[in-house]
């Protein structure tokens, strides 16, 4: 192992880390809200949703007694809904388990929807300033290089390991495990990065097999990228006379679950045929955008029809866009507020 390095990396720490970011010291509520944000999320981007969220929701009891549509509106934009349902879900385990404390041990931490080792381990470490260890991509890539795996870090084998390396350089102690843990995310984010890593300013430059091989940049190995699918989806916009859109709230399971948005299908006549409107292929085309999802991506177009459906289908209403006050998926939203150019 490298010597000292949790005493080192602190010291680096204290001089080239982050130290103003609204979660930290804030305790493991807010530790595991920003945890959540910051999976698929940058800082930058999670900061303002951070904020409303701990003002609308200051503790695990008032997330829990909230419907979960407060929850998805203050979510839309963030992306990745499942992450605000499991929130919501864990917020009822807390309150009915746990008298609404966040619990302070792995087992109990891993028990609630949504939280895995890794975020368990920064609970630990950064809101309770107790013996917690962390996995994220910025680490993993730092102890790929210092360590040289040059393997796929996402197989089983090379986890072990790399949880393996990552519990024996984690401090056991108290505030010292909180240092560690941010020391690390902030020298994968800031210096050992995927690209142009620092590594002439490294403090473990000397000790890093990747760089005293000459291979930083090859590590870690990059996964085979699959190309993504390609979807193309219908948005159907109709309008009533009272110049109202007729929404629907989308299943809880699935893309954009529990959030509203008008019909969505693969075609314009199968829409046509669910909501009740013969006259469907009179809609007009306006702009198409393109979104990524995880696994695939769509090509969004947009349709508009002035139409009185026969019958509004089951969970339908029709809503008045400037004031809808529930959450609309990111990019339904640009289209029907036309909130910018799209290609
Ligand atoms: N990414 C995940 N957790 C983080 C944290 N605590 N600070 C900065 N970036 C992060």
């Amino acid at each position: 192992m490298i010597p000292e390095f949790s005493i080192r990396l602190a010291k680096w720490h204290q001089v080239s880390g982050r130290h103003n970011l609204p979660w930290q010291g804030q305790g493991p509520y807010s530790t595991w809200i920003s945890e959540i944000m910051l999976q698929q999320t940058q800082v930058q981007v999670v900061i303002p949703y951070y904020e409303s969220f701990l003002v609308e929701f200051p503790n695990p009891t008032v997330l829990a007694n909230s419907c979960l549509d407060q929850v998805l509106a203050l979510w839309a934009g963030l992306g990745y809904y499942a992450r605000a349902r499991n929130l919501h879900e864990a917020a009822k385990q807390i309150r009915e388990d746990h008298a609404g404390i966040v619990p302070d041990n792995l087992d109990d931490l891993m028990r609630l929807k949504g939280i895995g080792r890794s975020t368990a381990g920064a609970i630990l470490s950064l809101g309770f300033k107790k013996s917690g260890v962390i996995q994220d991509g910025n680490v993993r890539r730092v102890l790929a290089r210092l360590f040289l795996i040059d393997d796929d870090l996402s197989t089983s084998n090379s986890q072990r390991l790399l949880w393996n390396i990552a519990h024996q350089l984690a401090p056991n102690a108290g505030h010292d495990a909180a240092i560690h843990t941010q020391a690390m995310m902030d020298f994968g984010a800031l210096l050992c990065t995927k690209h142009k890593p620092g590594c002439e300013k490294c403090l473990f430059r000397k000790e890093c097999l990747a760089n005293q091989s000459k291979r930083v940049s090859e590590i870690p190995t990059p996964k085979r990228a699959k190309r993504k699918e390609l979807k193309q989806w219908i948005m159907l916009e109709v309008r009533n006379e009272k110049n109202r859109i007729l929404l629907i709230k989308r299943p809880e399971k699935g893309i954009w679950g529990g959030l509203y948005a008008p019909p969505i299908g693969e075609s314009l006549l199968t829409l046509g045929a669910t909501i009740g409107i013969e006259e469907v292929l009179e809609a007009s085309e306006l702009t198409t955008l393109e979104h990524s999802f995880s696994h695939f991506s769509i090509q969004l177009l947009h349709f508009r029809l002035c139409a009185e459906p026969k019958t509004i289908p089951a969970g339908a209403f029709w809503a008045e866009i400037d004031t809808f006050q529930g959450g609309l998926p990111a990019p339904v939203k640009k289209l029907l507020k036309n909130e910018e150019k799209y290609s």
